[in-house]
């Protein structure tokens, strides 16, 4: 037994869609899909022969639309899984805080980090933990919309902090072209919460970003609402 592990990348939002199978039996997920890319990632999929079981986001996304309905249409076997807490009618699956999925002899547990989102959710697969926008490599998630809360985010980011050191981070996006970090490289040197920041702090840096929206959030949200499944935007 082995596990297939593919980081794959869209350049336009710079997110990170992570795919991961089971090299026995096929049974693979994947982890933020994105319509940008969804025939490379099709490809891949077949390519590799996998038969696909999951299709998991850590969140409701606003910089990007998500391939999720459009896997599926394609993979018809594969269940849709979004957190309880992310409000969306669209998926399959309503995963809650330590839950798990089995995809062949491996296991993913949820750990629910609020923060950036509410729905926000973390997966943990072994010695790798899928962070979403709640930890990024030396940063961490915005919280001034989709009922973000940097208060929520601090509690959320010392929940990841109790994995193991040794666990590697993979973030759903990073801006800078770097592709992993670690437990006690983000506990030492992320710039908002490392080196012990305390709560007050921290808060203080969140509320401190200066961030414009991102420019597709408007299509983004609602689409991301139904699982990327083709909408009406009204025009404003
Ligand atoms: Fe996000």
């Amino acid at each position: 037994m082995s596990l297939i592990f593919r980081p794959l990348f869209e350049k336009e939002s710079s997110t990170y869609t992570y795919l991961l199978a089971d090299s026995k039996t096929k049974e693979a997920i994947i982890i933020d899909a994105v319509s940008d890319t969804k025939q490379r990632d099709i490809g891949l999929i077949e390519e590799l022969g996998l038969n696909l079981k999951y299709i998991i986001e850590t969140h409701v996304h606003a910089d990007h639309i998500t391939s999720s309905c459009p896997l599926k249409a394609q993979f018809t076997q594969a269940q849709i899984v979004l957190s309880e807490a992310s409000l969306v009618a669209c998926a399959d699956v309503l995963i809650k805080d330590g839950e798990c999925l089995k995809f062949g002899e491996f296991t993913l547990t949820a750990l629910a980090t609020p923060g950036h989102t509410n729905g926000c959710m973390s997966y943990v697969v072994g010695d790798k933990v899928f962070t979403g926008d709640a930890l990024l490599i030396r940063s961490c998630g915005r919280c001034d919309f989709q009922e973000g809360s940097a208060d929520k985010l601090f509690d959320s980011i010392q929940k990841i902090f109790t994995l193991p050191d040794e666990t590697y981070v993979y973030p759903a996006h990073d801006y800078g072209g770097r592709t992993v970090s670690s437990i006690w490289e983000e506990k030492a040197f992320n710039e908002m919460i490392g080196g012990n920041v305390d709560k007050q702090e921290f808060v203080r840096r969140v509320n401190a970003m200066v961030l414009s929206l991102p420019a597709k959030i408007h299509v983004a949200v609602p689409s991301n609402q139904v699982c990327g499944a083709r909408i009406m935007i009204n025009k404003p």
